[in-house]
């Protein structure tokens, strides 16, 4: 039966760290509060010279090379973000071509803000299962630093930049399961980017309530839908707004003795690349159980949800 896999790993963060007592230096916050409400402790930021599409590139290059294949034999490119400033050319196309894919891929750019990289890989899963593709790169980029408002420090605190990414081959047996997914429509305006100035805000209080009350369900759907039960996950790879949202979740799920995925106490929030760059870290450092079916989760701006389940 054919499905895809996982091949490749790869991310890359801008060098910049911006530590909370920096950022107390900026705005009327401390180390305590933020660690306490988010768990977060660090986040790199964009420099002059690192975009989107500069971050993507080198998270999906890292990928390539882990995977041992050659751009040229990518044939479909899936770029997930919200903070790509281009509203043409799209950042697949970009990215495709910084890589030097002569080849002309099929490029793709997903606007799902923190669940884009699930819905990514859906569709490139569903690509190569139905004969469309053979080699896939999805990727997740954010520069959220750059929508932020440095004076808002209910927000500013929360967000980080950098790109994860992943390249799927095919698969005798399918290793990505039919994702799971939806919207929850009286929550569409509670996370949005204004125009003039470009703003990212968000009903914070309402979010976190969603989060602890529903997101239980959705992600037990997931499982249910790879027809897995919970004791079939090895790895919970949630997306990463807050470590508080992370933990309750897991305990929910009864997933104490499970690998988890904490990147957000050194990362932040980075949307769309928060799963791809929390596993690809993981991966590179060696800690990722391999061969584990992992329960992938993202939820946030639109508000959508998506997740399935990948076998590390
Ligand atoms: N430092 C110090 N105090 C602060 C800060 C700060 N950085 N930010 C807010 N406060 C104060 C507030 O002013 C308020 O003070 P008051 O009681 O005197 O009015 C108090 O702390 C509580 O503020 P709340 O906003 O109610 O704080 P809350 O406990 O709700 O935590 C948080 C805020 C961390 C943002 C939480 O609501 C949350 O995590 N929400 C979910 C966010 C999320 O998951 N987003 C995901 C989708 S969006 C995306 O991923 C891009």
């Amino acid at each position: 039966l054919r499905g895809s896999r996982i091949i490749g790993f790869g991310h890359h963060q801008p060098d910049r760290i911006l530590t909370n007592d920096e950022l107390s230096t900026m705005v009327d916050t401390n180390d305590e509060w933020i660690t306490t409400r988010t768990g977060i402790k660090t986040r790199h930021i964009a420099g002059p010279d690192d975009s989107v599409t500069s971050m993507a590139t080198e998270a999906a290059r890292n990928a390539l090379a882990d995977a041992g294949v050659a751009p040229t034999d990518v044939d479909l490119v899936v770029v997930a973000s919200t903070t790509h400033r281009d509203r043409s050319p799209y950042t697949a196309g970009r990215v495709a071509a910084a890589l030097g894919m002569s080849n002309g891929p099929a490029p793709i750019d997903i606007n799902t803000a923190c669940s884009g990289f699930e819905y990514a890989t859906a569709l490139a899963d569903q690509a190569i299962r139905t004969g469309s593709a053979d080699t896939a790169l999805v990727i997740g980029s954010e520069t959220l630093s750059r929508i932020a408002d440095w004076t808002d420090r209910s927000t500013c605190v929360l967000v980080g930049d950098g790109a994860g990414a992943v390249v799927l081959g095919v698969s005798d047996e399918p290793q990505i399961s039919s994702v799971s997914w939806g919207s929850v429509p009286h929550l569409q305006d509670a996370v949005r980017v204004t125009h003039d100035p470009e703003i990212f805000q968000q009903e914070g209080r309402s979010i976190y309530r969603w989060a602890i009350t529903e997101a239980e369900g959705h992600a037990r759907a997931v499982v249910e839908r790879a027809g897995l039960t919970l004791d079939d996950i090895g790895v919970f790879a949630f997306h990463q707004a807050n470590l508080r949202i992370i933990e309750p979740l897991v305990t929910a799920l009864g997933g104490e003795d499970k690998y988890v995925v904490r990147d957000v106490v050194e990362s932040g929030n980075t949307s769309a690349a928060s799963v791809p760059l929390g596993l690809s870290k993981a991966w590179h450092r060696g800690d990722l159980p391999e061969g584990v079916p992992a329960l992938l989760f993202g939820f946030g701006g639109g508000f959508a949800h998506a997740g399935q389940v990948v076998v590390t």
